[in-house]
């Protein structure tokens, strides 16, 4: 059967990084708070005229050299993103001409904090139908944009920042050995959706908004939905935590990520965390996680590496899959 294999991965941070500190002298706030109640200890913010385009090509070009692929050969981009140049056209079409790349399909797909699992997941089906050989699946966000800077209950918790990874079709045995995605859950519950939202957009006010969150309604939800869609990750496939080499989840809070993983019984030297570096990056967060533990040595090539998210929606989803 066909499987959607990793070739590489790559990412790209904002120069601008903004500290705790730095945030208490504009909003009543402390380093001590934040630490405590997220893990957060810094974020990175883009220049004035760095637009989630800039950032995405940027990790783009990483990814192309980390997989040693040629950016001609790529005839498939997948783009999750909640904060795009515009509202149209997709940021991936502004990605693929700054690439170079004139033939195939480009598109976004917004799934918030969801959006790299989603379009992951999305990509593995194209490949998989045979009409497409090789994906670049990015996350690439810009949240300082849609924050309210003088509300301290959402302004410290997200950053810019961009991640991807190149897919491709390789035909495998079809066992559960196979490198690639061996399965993927992909969930969402538009009743909860004014929990977490921008009170604006094209169509409903002509702005662009700012992003309003009911926090404690979120974390309520958070680990019950990602370790659901865990669970479904491991009925398909029959493999178990103890199984799972590498847990990268979506880094949005220290207290979700750790309260997911005892939940499933994930053993915490395998649990990747870099919300203490980036905040909150949304659908850019696991890529941008992945990236730091290949560099590292942590990820190697045959590890099972299991992702989840959970975001605006709401949505949740899982991808299992080998290194
Ligand atoms: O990626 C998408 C998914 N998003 C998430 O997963 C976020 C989920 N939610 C969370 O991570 C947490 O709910 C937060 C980090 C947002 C908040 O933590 P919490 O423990 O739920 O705090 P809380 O909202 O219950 O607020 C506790 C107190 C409040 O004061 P009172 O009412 O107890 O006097 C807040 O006003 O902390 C206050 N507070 C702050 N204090 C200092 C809220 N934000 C801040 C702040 N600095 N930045």
């Amino acid at each position: 059967m066909i499987r959607s294999v990793v070739l590489g991965c790559g990412s790209y941070l904002p120069a601008r990084a903004l500290s705790n500190a730095d945030l208490a002298k504009t909003v009543d706030t402390s380093d001590e708070w934040i630490v405590q109640r997220t893990g957060i200890r810094q974020r990175h913010v883009a220049a004035q005229g760095e637009f989630t385009s800039d950032l995405a090509i940027r990790a783009a070009q990483a990814t192309l050299g980390h997989a040693g692929v040629d950016a001609q050969s790529i005839d498939l981009i997948v783009l999750g993103t909640s904060t795009p140049d515009n509202t149209f056209p997709a940021a991936a079409v502004t990605v693929q001409a700054g690439l170079g790349i004139h033939h195939g399909a480009a598109f976004d797909l917004q799934a918030v904090c969801s959006g790299f699992v989603f379009a992951l997941a999305t990509a593995d089906g194209l490949l998989k139908s045979g009409s497409y050989k090789r994906a670049l699946v990015i996350g690439s966000e810009t949240f300082s944009r849609l924050l309210d800077w003088t509300d301290r209950t959402t302004c410290v918790l997200f950053g810019d920042g961009a991640g991807a990874v190149v897919l491709e079709a390789q035909q495998q045995a079809g066992t559960r050995e196979d490198r690639g995605i061996l399965t993927a859950h992909l969930r969402s519950d538009g009743r909860y959706r004014n929990k977490l939202y921008v009170d604006g957009g094209p169509s409903r006010t002509g702005t662009v908004g700012h992003l309003r969150m009911e926090g404690r309604e979120v974390f309520k939800h958070a680990v019950a939905n990602i370790t659901d869609v865990i669970e479904d990750a491991f009925r398909a496939t029959g493999f178990t935590a103890a199984d799972i080499d590498w847990f990268v989840p979506h880094q949005a809070n220290k207290r979700i990520i750790d309260g997911s993983a005892q939940k499933l019984g994930i053993d915490p030297s395998k649990v990747v965390s870099t919300v203490e570096r980036h905040g909150n990056t949304s659908a850019a967060s696991i890529p941008l996680a992945l990236d730091v533990a290949v560099v590292d040595g942590r990820i190697k090539q045959g590890d099972l590496v299991l992702l989840e998210a959970m975001g605006g929606g709401f949505t949740w989803g899982s991808v299992l899959l080998r290194w």
